[in-house]
């Protein structure tokens, strides 16, 4: 699978099945995770059949169902922590698509377990992602109008089509698309609106277009 088709079959699942992650899918993971903490000083860590963080309670019965196993995004404070979670968590999730699992990002919806994380001095937890394997793969979400999320023109270059395309399937806070991108030549940017967990949208959307565009074909501003 590549990783466009794992960003067109990527959709949020709320509920899992009971089987369990096989052992070497789980290290594959751990190895990425591994790569991005080393590479960026993120504290990116997976927890393993954990059922507490998701029983059902505090937000009602039924909103998600059977996650036992999530991802954290946590990291040292820093001006851009949250953009560099989302772009480096959905960098996990699509790698964990491609290994045939479902997933969702959470940001308010669960609850934190003292215990089966750590936080070193100065880092901050920022939201977590469920993973698994899905009683369905989930569906499509709605789009705002095209024109509302970026200045696409019918004779724009392939790369940046395909990068607003993927850009599009990117998930959003409450499905909110509060992004914008714009390109003079080989030069985009992206800019994000006010909304919750909007700057996590911001690296989430980032690494899609990345992935649609391909990154020798531009540069950010
Ligand atoms: C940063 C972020 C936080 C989210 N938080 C929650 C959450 O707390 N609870 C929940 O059920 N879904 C949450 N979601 C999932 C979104 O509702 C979902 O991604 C959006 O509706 C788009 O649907 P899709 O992921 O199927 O494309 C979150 C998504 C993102 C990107």
């Amino acid at each position: 699978m590549t990783i466009q088709e794992a960003i067109r079959e990527r959709h949020s699942v709320r509920r899992y099945q009971e089987k369990m992650i096989p052992s070497e899918v789980r290290a594959a993971l751990e190895n990425s995770v591994e790569e991005v903490n080393r590479e960026t000083g993120l504290h990116l860590q997976l927890i393993w059949e954990e059922p507490k963080a998701f029983k059902p309670g505090v937000f009602g019965y039924g909103f998600f169902h059977g996650v036992r196993n999530y991802l954290v995004l946590a990291g040292k404070e820093s001006e851009d922590l949250e953009e560099k979670c989302g772009y480096y968590g959905e960098k996990i999730l699509l790698e964990a698509q491609m290994l045939g699992l479902n997933s969702c990002w959470v940001g308010l919806t669960y609850r934190k377990i003292p215990g089966t994380y750590t936080l070193d001095e100065g880092e901050r937890l920022v939201l977590v992602a469920a993973l698994g394997y899905g009683q369905t793969a989930g569906s499509p979400h709605r789009n705002k109008p095209l024109l509302q999320l970026a200045d696409l023109k019918e004779n724009d270059p392939a790369w940046y089509q395909d990068g607003v395309r993927m850009a599009l399937l990117a998930p959003t806070a409450v499905n909110q698309q509060k992004f914008h991108i714009e390109h003079k030549g080989d030069e985009v940017t992206i800019t994000a609106g006010n909304g919750p967990f909007s700057k996590v949208d911001l690296g989430i959307v980032r690494y899609h277009f990345e992935a649609g565009a391909g990154k020798g074909s531009f540069h950010w501003k």
